[in-house]
This record gives C-alpha cells, sequence and structure tokens, in this order.
C-alpha cells in the first residue's frame, strides 16, 4: 500500500507494507540513517521521531499510521537552525560519547523545551527517562540541557 506523509517539510509517498514500522522505511526505504535502531521494543529511544510534533519511537509505529502526518528528523532541525542551541550545548559540556543515542535525546529534549524552556533538574530527569545512554551517565546530558535551556532563553 502506498502513504503519504511529510518528511522534514517535503511530501513523500512511499510503498509500505501493512506491518512495516516506521523506522525501516527511514532507515531502509528512505536513506534516514540518523534514526538508530537499537531494542525495537519501546525501550531505549534511539529510534525516536517527531511525529507531529511529539517525540515518538518510530520502531513501535507502523507505516500505515503515519499517513497524512508530518515526520521530522533531526535533518529537519538541524537544516533550520532550530537545533543550534543544544547541539552547542552538548558539545560543551561533553554530553556526547558514542553518539549512538545522541539524535533520539535531541529530538526528544528539543520537543521537551519548546514546551518547558525552563525545567528544573527534576522534570529534565522525567523528560529524558524514555531515552538510554549506555556511555555517559546522564551526568551531562542533564548539564547540556540546563545550559541550552539557558542559551536558548538569552537568543
Ligand atoms: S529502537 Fe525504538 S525504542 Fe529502542
Ligand atoms: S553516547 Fe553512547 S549511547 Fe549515549
Amino acid at each position: 500500500m502506498e502513504v503519504f506523509f511529510k518528511l522534514n517539510g517535503q511530501p513523500v509517498k512511499v510503498d509500505v507494507k501493512p506491518n512495516e514500522v516506521l523506522l525501516d522505511v527511514l532507515r531502509l526505504k528512505l536513506g534516514i540513517k540518523s534514526v538508530k535502531r537499537g531494542c525495537e521494543r519501546a525501550e531505549c529511544g534511539t529510534c525516536t521521531v517527531l511525529l507531529d510534533g511529539k517525540p515518538t519511537y518510530s520502531c513501535m509505529i507502523l507505516a500505515p499510521y503515519v499517513n497524512g502526518r508530518e515526520v521530522a528528523t533531526i535533518e529537519y532541525l538541524k537544516e533550520n537552525g532550530e537545533l543550534k542551541p543544544l547541539v552547542e550545548a552538548f558539545a560543551d559540556v561533553g554530553a556526547v560519547q558514542c553518539g549512538f543515542c545522541t539524535p533520539g535525546f535531541l529530538l526528544t529534549v528539543y520537543a521537551f523545551l519548546k514546551k518547558n524552556p525552563s525545567p528544573t533538574r527534576e522534570e529534565i530527569k522525567k523528560a529524558i527517562e524514555g531515552n538510554l545512554c549506555r556511555c555517559t551517565g546522564y551526568k551531562k546530558i542533564i548539564e547540556a540541557i540546563e545550559l541550552a535551556s539557558k542559551k536558548m532563553k538569552s537568543g
């Protein structure tokens, strides 16, 4: 079957099987490799995309479900500059090691800070509880989010 949706601002049409997940469509059919394949069972968050602006595990979404909707990955936010303060903050505090989890974190945090530009540390911890990182121990990621929040406020 064919599904039509917006991917990073552009309309796309793609042939899918009814049981195919969005993660596979993005990686294998549309070449979006920033969306990572991790656990494939809603535990790690490496496959996170924004679906109509909301962080969503693409490994859990059947492709037909995105028909008529909008999907965004870090490529889109990078292109229009929206990720810059976040990426800089992650780099400034050294919140990236292997980087496998990073695209998922960036999308989750981007959506979170849009809703809550001045979060407490507890709110940050809650916001990222669906994204796992096997390298950093989270301390630096939390510091990066705090720094990004300050950068975004100072414009
Ligand atoms: S690959 Fe989707 S949550 Fe882990
Ligand atoms: S930086 Fe390696 S998994 Fe997070």
